[in-house]
């Protein structure tokens, strides 16, 4: 009679344990210049959906590809959080999975975006997380100096930061108050600065299930390459890893925590940027996205 009601319970526990394990839907959010409609992101999204077994969405924002280039980045934040909150699916736990920019929409609705039930796991590809500093293809040599340095003194005008969504998360170690001031986005999701909805970041992104950031060896579209990990650029040109600067130390949005509990993944990518394969993403991003 013991014996039976111990199996019992165990047999409760187990089937919590695989309703608990069930994958849950993912919203996808498409890079710079790209679009929902595109083949490879339709494709992307059904594949992430036949992997882990459970609905998969790649969230339009605004008109996709124009939008993507030619509006505010935070306003494209919050129309994705808008999508988010409105898509029935994903009213429980989902994951978030950004391609590049995307990465940085994935982490706002993470962090910031109010919904009703919580993010478990994310996921960001070739994700400009700590921002660029150059623009895509074009980091050194003669021309590429004077459009960058065109770049860094324009970057912050807040025509600028209305017009061009990458402005948004142009972090110039050389301008570094003009950033904080006038950036429309990047200081915000990374904790430099309080606005909207960030005061609950730290929790939310700390108790995140699990997180991959997935970097491209040969990267040229986003300056640093190392940006996806998190890493910073100096104003002497070197790349600070993550753990060496005060974003981490004061741990502004809860990666050190997270990292601290085992809950990360810094994976490197060979090639260039989005060069990944069928392979890498069952045999790398997939299984992140069903802890
Ligand atoms: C997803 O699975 C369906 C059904 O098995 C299949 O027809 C489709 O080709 C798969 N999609 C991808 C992108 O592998
Ligand atoms: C804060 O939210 C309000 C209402 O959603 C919006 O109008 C405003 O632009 C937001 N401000 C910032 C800095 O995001
Ligand atoms: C910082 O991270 C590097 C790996 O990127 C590691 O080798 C080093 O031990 C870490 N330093 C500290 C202080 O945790």
């Amino acid at each position: 009679m013991k014996a039976v009601s111990i199996l019992s319970v165990i047999g409760i526990v187990g089937l919590v344990q695989n309703y608990a394990q069930a994958a849950v839907p993912t919203a996808i959010f498409h890079g710079f210049g790209d679009t929902c409609i595109f083949p490879g992101m339709w494709e992307f999204t059904d594949t992430i959906a036949n992997l882990t077994g459970a609905y998969a969405h790649c969230v339009e924002i605004g008109y996709g590809s124009v939008t993507s280039i030619l509006e505010n980045f935070e306003t494209q934040a919050e129309s994705a959080c808008k999508s988010v909150q409105e898509n029935p699916n994903f009213q429980g736990e989902f994951n978030v999975l950004g391609l590049s920019q995307g990465g940085l929409i994935a982490r706002h609705i993470a962090e910031r975006c109010v919904v009703k039930g919580k993010v478990r796991n994310l996921v960001t590809v070739g994700g400009p997380n700590m921002g660029v500093s150059a623009t895509p293809n074009c980091f050194e040599g003669y021309f590429c100096n004077i459009l960058n340095f065109i770049v860094k003194n324009l970057v912050y005008f807040s025509q600028i930061q209305d017009l061009v969504g990458p402005a948004g998360y142009f972090r110039d170690p050389n301008h570094l108050e003009e950033y904080l001031d006038y950036s429309v986005f990047l200081p915000f999701v990374n904790g430099e600065k309080k606005g909207n909805n960030t005061e609950a970041v730290f929790e939310k992104f700390s108790t995140l299930n699990s997180a991959l950031f997935i970097m491209f060896s040969e990267d040229t579209m986003i300056y640093p390459k190392e940006t996806a990990w998190f890493w910073q650029l100096q104003a002497d040109g070197t790349v600070l890893p993550v753990n060496q600067t005060s974003f981490y130390k004061n741990d502004l949005i809860g990666l050190r925590a997270l990292d601290e509990a085992g809950k990360t993944q810094y994976v490197e990518f060979e090639g260039n940027h989005l060069q990944f394969t069928n392979e890498q993403i069952r045999d790398v991003i997939a299984p992140v996205l069903l802890k």
